[in-house]
């Protein structure tokens, strides 16, 4: 199958799912869109077979639950449920409870974390020790915001001049945002890609080493904004 993630995780790249579904055929197409939640993005419209999300982030949205979910037709959930039996991965009750109530608050959060996103990108961009910001409200070329998304996310990515060293000041000199991975949940984090989660990834796909990744939970946009720039301010 074409496997693919959009908004990527941790560049926020938006890739269009109809024209992939199209240049795919008859190949299955999986879209992972954990990171615009079904909220802002529904890719089975757009053509894809098979859509994936972690629900361990947007969906769960405290950071208290492991869960995963898989959106396709009734003959693919046939074949996975084999996959399930074998393999054993099985719900646990207290998490599926915590998942239904995630869900209830699900558009709420996102949109609200989203707002502050796009002010934090916003601000971020500006920012002279930041070589560049990524988030889908600053960078949408083939217009696929409004056409494939209803909304930008919560995730953005900052590129932090002085490469990896400086990236770790700014992580570690955080208060408010938690150094620490996941995203999509009420809390806001920071990370670094290329030493954390994206570690494995091999060469020219791995990101930058000053690049630090943010997932805007629901705390004041202007708390912050102040975190981040005390924290910048140590490196610029
Ligand atoms: C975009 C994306 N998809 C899938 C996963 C895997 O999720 P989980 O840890 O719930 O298996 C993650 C995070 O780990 C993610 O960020």
């Amino acid at each position: 199958s074409v496997i693919v993630e959009t908004p990527a995780n941790p560049t926020c790249d938006l890739v269009d799912i109809a024209a992939l579904a199209q240049a795919a055929g008859d190949v299955p197409l999986l879209v992972d869109n954990t990171v615009a939640t079904p909220v802002l993005q529904r890719p089975a419209r757009h053509g894809a077979t098979l859509v994936l999300h972690s629900a361990t982030k947007s969906i769960g949205g405290h950071g208290d639950v492991l869960a995963g979910v898989v959106a396709c037709d009734t003959d693919w959930a046939a074949r996975l449920r084999q996959v399930r039996a074998v393999t054993g991965a099985i719900l646990h009750p207290l998490g599926a409870y915590l998942l239904h109530r995630g869900l209830q608050t699900l558009p709420i959060r996102v949109r609200a974390q989203q707002a502050a996103a796009e002010k934090l990108a916003g601000w971020c961009a500006d920012h002279p020790a930041v070589e560049q910001a990524y988030h889908p409200s600053l960078h949408d070329p083939a217009g696929l915001v409004g056409r494939q998304m209803s909304g930008t996310g919560s995730l953005l990515a900052i590129d932090v001049r002085g490469g990896a060293p400086a990236a770790a000041t700014v992580a570690g000199a955080c208060r408010l945002i938690t150094h620490a991975v996941s995203l999509g949940g009420v809390d806001t984090l920071i990370q670094h890609p290329a030493s954390l989660t994206h570690r494995p990834v091999a060469g020219d796909a791995k990101p930058n080493g000053g690049l630090l990744r943010i997932s805007v939970g629901l705390e004041d946009p202007e708390d912050l904004r102040a975190d981040l720039a005390q924290a910048l301010a140590l490196i610029g």
